[in-house]
């Protein structure tokens, strides 16, 4: 293999850089030429391809978001878009590919393998929601991220003795929710996985008031329900009124956390090594902190299993 692509795939996620640095890093330093490819597939369908150096990739391991770029194709889904795509690989002489992304960059990625791409899947989304591996890139920093927002929506809930619910992302997996809620004391947390009970959350209110708590904090994975629809329940149900903030798209920006940059740097350095050594439709992942790959099909069919210890906890510390 002499000529290898790389590209970023979906809703961007911190951590994006540091992978697209370790590909292009170490497929220098394993003797190939890298190319990168803007806009994700759709830039892979317009051609939109430049060669990379070593000083393409220089000064970007802390940054957030993606310097090729990314966007989310419906074209690629296609099968004439995906034979465009694999013209013009054909046409710029790129062997593998590299694909940085989530569940639906992957499901691309393993049709390209199907068509005798060579394609190694990197997980980098903030939504933690690939079973495979324990985590995804940028999932760590949105994590904090939203930590960092509970810590100063607690100060001024607690100043003015309100309750807060705050919507965070993930799609249909409540891992964001679960972990900055778990970490940020908050009193409920409801995650699409968990079935819940409204007049729990408006207990928890009305015992934490009484015994003097001065704010209750309730985590509202996206994939649960809606915030504001949560607020007016809870209005009718006990007359008070709990303030919402829906966090939104700041917790896909922001510097990468040194457990992000790490996840990332060593998983593009494994993608690298695993297509030079031959290997197509595979997943990176990381399980007990050493990294792993499974074959793309069997990664996508594993069934992502939420941590129900995890979950249970937080309604024992939060009494
Ligand atoms: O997959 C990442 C994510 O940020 C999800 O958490 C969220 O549901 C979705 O992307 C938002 O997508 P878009 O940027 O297309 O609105």
């Amino acid at each position: 293999m002499k000529k290898i692509g790389v590209l970023t795939s979906g809703g961007d996620a911190p951590g994006m850089n540091a992978a697209i640095r370790a590909v292009v890093r170490a497929g220098i330093y394993n003797q190939l030429e890298v190319m990168g490819i803007s806009r994700g597939y759709a830039g892979l369908i317009n051609g939109e391809i430049e060669k990379m150096e070593l000083s393409s990739v220089g000064d970007i391991i802390h940054k957030g978001g993606t310097i090729l770029k990314t966007a989310r194709c419906d074209q690629f889904k296609t099968e004439a878009g995906r034979k465009q795509a694999i013209n013009v690989l054909n046409v710029y002489g790129i062997e593998g590919l590299i694909v940085i992304g989530g569940d639906g960059s992957f499901q691309g990625a393993e049709k390209l393998s199907q068509d005798g791409i060579n394609t190694i899947g990197i997980p980098g989304t903030i939504d933690n929601d690939l079973a495979y591996t324990d985590y995804t890139v940028g999932f760590d920093t949105a994590v904090n991220t939203v930590l960092d927002a509970i810590t100063k929506i607690r100060d001024t809930s607690t100043s003015h003795e309100k309750a807060t619910i705050i919507e965070v992302m993930g799609r249909n997996c409540g891992d964001i929710a679960l972990y900055a809620g778990l970490a940020g004391g908050a009193e409920s947390i409801l995650v699409p996985e968990e079935s819940f009970d409204i007049d729990d959350v408006c207990k928890k209110i009305v015992q934490g008031k009484s015994r003097g708590k001065l704010h209750n904090i309730i985590m509202l994975a996206e994939g649960t329900g809606n915030a504001f629809e949560l607020q007016k329940e809870i209005f009718t149900r006990i007359g008070v009124e709990a303030r919402v903030t829906v966090l939104g798209f700041i917790q896909r920006g922001g510097n990468p956390t040194a457990f992000d940059r790490l996840l990332a740097s060593r998983m593009g350095a494994k993608a690298v090594e695993y297509l030079i050594g031959g290997k197509s439709g595979v997943a990176i992942g990381m399980k007990d902190n050493k990294i792993i790959h499974m074959p793309i099909q069997e990664a996508l069919s594993e069934e992502k299993e939420f941590d129900g210890e995890m979950y249970k906890l937080t309604g024992v510390l939060s009494l």
